[in-house]
């Protein structure tokens, strides 16, 4: 593994900044990080350890979910502070011998990257010491498809995530992107979605309402449009 940055354990890249680049040894074959998936969004997750429990539920449901990121044209790029030996027999045991909440024969074909010097894990502050100074926390990067970093996760050891908000922050990340909004707590597709307010261009509040049906202004600083669930799946290509 070699990397293009200086390795600092208190490196912590942060939203907006270009994804730090490296190269690494995978399950699936080396890897040129991000320049391999030129185009398509990244999520780049580490997680504490090969052989432990919670990390095996997350890798079952990650790999039972990697279809619908690839059709949200996203590529998973799995880290542990292990060997790519230990990768290939976890993998392996799951595969084979784990059925856990009806998930059973997963097959994980994302790469999972082998950082035993942590090389990746310090460049991306994935090496939090109060946690551990030995494992990698468990960290989320979503990063686009210009390679920039767009929203980062950060959950400890003994927490496993939950894959059903990454996969909403990835299509709301697509949605900001695809349609020039802002997105509400909670947010799913189908909701209403935060605009301009309505009198930001000089006009007014009612003539602008009055023309467009989907608007609807809460305050001078707070307006919503509808946008159907079918725009935002047929616009991200699902
Ligand atoms: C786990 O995945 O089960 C785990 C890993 C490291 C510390 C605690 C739990």
């Amino acid at each position: 593994m070699e990397t293009n940055q200086v390795n600092q354990v208190n490196v912590m890249p942060r939203i907006g900044d270009d994804a730090p680049a490296f190269r690494a040894n995978t399950t699936q074959g080396p890897i040129n990080f991000p320049s391999d998936f030129k185009g398509k969004w990244k999520i780049l997750f580490s997680h504490p350890a090969d052989f432990t429990p919670v990390c095996t539920t997350e890798f079952m449901t990650f790999g039972r979910m990697a279809d619908e990121f690839e059709a949200l044209n996203c590529q998973l790029v799995g880290l542990s502070i292990d060997g790519i030996h230990s990768h290939i027999a976890w993998l392996r045991t799951i595969r084979e011998k784990i059925d856990f909440r009806g998930m059973k024969g997963i097959e994980v074909k994302f790469p999972l990257i082998d950082d035993i010097p942590m090389n990746v894990a310090k460049l991306y502050g994935m090496i939090q010491p109060g946690e551990s100074a030995t494992s990698a926390v468990r960290a989320v990067f979503f990063i686009d498809p210009q390679d920039k970093i767009r929203t980062i996760m950060y959950y400890p050891l003994s927490l496993g995530r939950n894959f059903d908000e990454i996969k909403r922050v990835l299509i709301g990340l697509q949605t900001v992107d695809n349609f020039g909004v802002a997105l509400p707590a909670d947010w799913r597709p189908g909701d209403e979605v935060i605009v301009p307010p309505a009198g930001s261009c000089g006009v007014a509040k009612e003539r602008v309402e009055g023309s467009d049906k989907d608007l609807h202004c809460y305050d001078w600083f707070f307006c919503t449009r509808q946008l159907s669930k079918e725009d935002v799946e047929r616009k991200l290509g699902k």
